[in-house]
C-alpha cells in the first residue's frame, strides 16, 4: 500500500482533477492565510487639521480639560458654530472643528485673553479668564480638523 500512495502523491498534479473534495482543501488553505494577514492596519485617515504645539502654547491636553472646555464651547460657541465634528447652525459662522486653521490657535488666546474682539459683530465679546481661556483651546485643538478644499 505505501509505495502505491508514494506514487500517487508524486503524480498528484495529474490526478487532481479526479481528487476528493478533502484532497483539495489543505491546498486552499495557504490561499487564505496571507489574505487575512493584508488588510492590516489601515485606520481611516481623518483629515490631518492644522499642527497646533499645545505644550508651546501652555494648553492642557488632558482629558478633563478637554471635557470642561467642551463645556464651555456648548454653552458658548455651538448655537453658532456648531460642536464638535457637527456642522455650523449659521451659514456665515465656520464649523468649530476648523476654527483653528481659520485663526491661529495662538491668536486666539491671545485675542481672547485681551478681550479683543473676534469673530462677526453678532459673535459676543467673551471674557473666560486665563484658565477658561486654556481649557477651551484645549477642547478646541483636540477636535480640529482640515477644511475641506475650496
Ligand atoms: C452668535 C453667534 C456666534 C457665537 C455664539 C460664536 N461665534 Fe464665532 N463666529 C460667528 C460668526 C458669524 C463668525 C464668522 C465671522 C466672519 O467670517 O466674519 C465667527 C467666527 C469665528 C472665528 C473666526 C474669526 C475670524 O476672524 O476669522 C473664531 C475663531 C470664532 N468664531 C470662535 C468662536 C468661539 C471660540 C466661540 C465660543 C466661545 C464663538 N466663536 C461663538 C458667530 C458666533
Amino acid at each position: 500500500m505505501r509505495p502505491l500512495l508514494f506514487a500517487l502523491a508524486a503524480t498528484g498534479l495529474a490526478l487532481a482533477a479526479g481528487c476528493t473534495p478533502a484532497t483539495e482543501a489543505p491546498v486552499s488553505v495557504p490561499v487564505e492565510v496571507p489574505d487575512a494577514a493584508a488588510p492590516a492596519p489601515a485606520p481611516a485617515p481623518a483629515p490631518a487639521g492644522p499642527v497646533i504645539d499645545a505644550a508651546a502654547l501652555g494648553i492642557p491636553m488632558d482629558e478633563a480639560s478637554i471635557a470642561d472646555g467642551r463645556e464651555i464651547a456648548v454653552h458658548n460657541c455651538s448655537n453658532c458654530h456648531g460642536l464638535d465634528q457637527a456642522a455650523s447652525l449659521r451659514a456665515d459662522a465656520p464649523p468649530l472643528r476648523y476654527i483653528l486653521s481659520v485663526y491661529p490657535a495662538a491668536s486666539l488666546a491671545e485675542d481672547f485673553r485681551a478681550g479683543i474682539h473676534v469673530g462677526h459683530e453678532d459673535m459676543p465679546g467673551f471674557v473666560f479668564g486665563d484658565l477658561g481661556m486654556d481649557v477651551l483651546l484645549s477642547y478646541l485643538v483636540s477636535i480640529q480638523e482640515a477644511p475641506p478644499p475650496e
